[in-house]
């Protein structure tokens, strides 16, 4: 009797259980918005991004200088895996084929950079090189052929290496001389076709990665040596928006911008000093480059902490800087919680002029802000992209936006080749973001534009192949490229009539002709 009993109870209990479940998934999915391509604007931009260094490889082909990375990251050690993108995805002999996976994606923008060192191997000391130029051209009517908006970033973390060894790159204000000429070359040469220039990526990152932590090249570890890159960084972006508006933006028609680097900040206690601390943040990480870039100054809060060694703009200067975007560029991939270092303790060596003193972690009393990812400060919060895009909207009277890279990583797993396939949770970081943003515009954002990170596996800076951010996936043996599933998802989301098979995804082989007009099969 009391066996029978026990099992009764423990059926019942499975049942109550699986009662539970049930009711719990109903309550969840009718909390679950579904994501629409119609609740976006039709004239809406949908695309990938990727980056020259991070895709390309042939490094030393086509005539190519040598860049910053490709010194750095042969530099033992500075790569956690030992790698480096001599080869990369092979992009540069391949982007036929890619421009054909993003045709068959759906999309109708792709945001790529140019290396610098491609076209000009050694700065505006030596020749345009005229095989980097035809590379890219060829890039920019392919994609135009298959009605894809090329959205052209002129520098995305890789100078060429005369210019670090000549005068210290982006320490030295020649920079800007550099800048622009480069800058007016790709406008004169590409400006007919692209309509969307960003001028630097993330300044705020890469004054930051490579000038305090050493992390990227020139690998240096300095409190103050981030403020002179940034302030270089944005007369650079200055110097080109001017050549691009006086002489190539009317009879072009195109627009310039800029991208930079957010993340979006909770306090890391309900304390008054800790949600001063976000602000903090905001105002000196993302603010610290578009203040300028709008207003023609740094932010009051910058001058208000840092008051002398902050650097300054001349009136000239300023001036130039004063309105000199048509847009504003967002790179967004985590929230973190921010705790104030003025007023109260941090953890050494975490308490940063550039970064606000304030320190940043992903974990509230060993609670995650989110889901982790194999990024160690990237946890998944979709409801941080509609923030930050407020944040934007709110300070900078609702400037035309693009969220231009957005994307999660899925750590390599040697022999997990299928695994790496079925990306769920790809799918799922893209459905909550994207709504994300839906209810942004809803709240009349002008948010223009959304590019994935990244179309296809690469060179992930520092972390070499380990993190793959691709809608494809790549086998660096044989540089084959297989959809994932949120390739098939994004297809779908763009296309809600497109066939159901995962074949449409794949490159169709055919023969083409190159930039150099020599017939080569996809
Ligand atoms: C960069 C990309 C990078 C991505 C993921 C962004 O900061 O612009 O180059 O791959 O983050 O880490």
């Amino acid at each position: 009797m009391g066996t029978i009993r026990t099992h009764y109870l423990i059926r019942r209990g499975r049942v109550l259980s699986l009662l539970s479940l049930i009711l719990a998934c109903i309550v969840s999915n009718s909390h679950e918005e579904t994501i629409r391509r119609n609740q976006f604007p039709v004239e809406f931009l949908f695309g990938t991004s990727t980056s020259a260094y991070q895709t390309e490889g042939a490094i030393l082909e086509g005539g190519r200088g040598l860049s910053n990375w490709d010194v750095f990251s042969h530099v033992p050690g500075k790569i956690e895996t030992g790698e480096n993108a001599d080869t990369a995805d092979d992009h540069y002999h391949l982007y036929l084929q890619d421009i054909d996976l993003m045709h068959s994606l759906g999309i109708n923008a792709y945001r790529f950079s140019i290396s610098w060192a491609r076209i000009l191997p050694r700065g505006r000391f030596g020749d345009v090189n005229p095989t980097g130029i035809a590379f890219y051209n060829s890039i920019i009517d392919n994609l135009l052929r298959r009605g894809i908006e090329p959205f052209v970033t002129l520098y995305h973390h890789d100078l060429p290496q005369e210019l670090e060894d000549r005068y210290g790159g982006w320490l030295s204000p020649l920079i800007q001389e550099d800048f622009g000429y480069f800058a007016e070359i790709c406008f004169r040469r590409f400006g007919d076709r692209v309509k969307y220039w960003s001028s630097l990526n993330e300044p705020n990152l890469y004054a930051h990665f490579a000038y305090l932590r050493g992390m990227y090249p020139p690998g240096r570890r300095s409190e103050m040596e981030p403020f002179t890159v940034l302030h270089n960084m944005l007369l650079s972006h200055a110097r080109a928006a001017y050549l691009y508006r006086s002489r190539y933006q009317q009879k072009q028609g195109g627009s310039i911008g800029i991208v930079v680097n957010t993340a979006m900040y909770e306090p890391l206690r309900d304390e008054a000093v800790d949600r001063e601390a976000v602000s903090r943040a905001l105002a000196f990480y993302v603010s610290g480059v578009l203040d300028p870039l709008i207003h023609g100054d740094y932010p009051p809060e910058m001058r208000h902490h840092l008051g002398a060694r902050l650097p300054k703009f001349s009136v000239e200067e300023s001036k130039a800087l004063n309105g000199s975007i048509d847009f504003i560029g967002i790179n967004h991939y985590s929230s973190l919680y921010a705790k104030d270092c003025i007023n109260s303790p941090c953890p050494t060596g975490e308490s940063h002029a550039f970064l606000g003193f304030v320190y940043t972690t992903g974990f509230r009393d060993g609670v995650a802000i989110g889901e982790p990812t194999p990024m160690p400060r990237f946890f998944i919060v979709p409801d941080g992209l509609e923030k930050m895009v407020e944040y934007i909207k709110t300070r900078y009277n609702n400037k035309p936006t693009f969220v231009t890279e957005n994307g999660i990583a899925q750590l390599d797993q040697p022999g997990q080749r299928e695994v790496l396939l079925h990306d769920n949770k790809r799918v799922e970081f893209l459905k909550g973001y994207l709504a994300s943003l839906a209810r942004a515009i809803r709240n009349g954002a002008d948010v223009r534009g959304y590019f994935v990170w990244s179309l296809m596996d690469n060179f992930e800076w520092t972390n070499g192949f380990r993190m793959r951010f691709g809608l494809y996936y790549v086998d660096y043996q044989t540089l084959e490229r297989t959809p994932k599933l949120s390739a098939k998802w994004y297809r779908d989301f763009l296309t809600p009539n497109a066939t159901d098979e995962y074949d449409d995804l794949l490159v169709k082989r055919s023969r083409v002709a190159n930039w150099r007009g020599v017939e080569v099969d996809i």
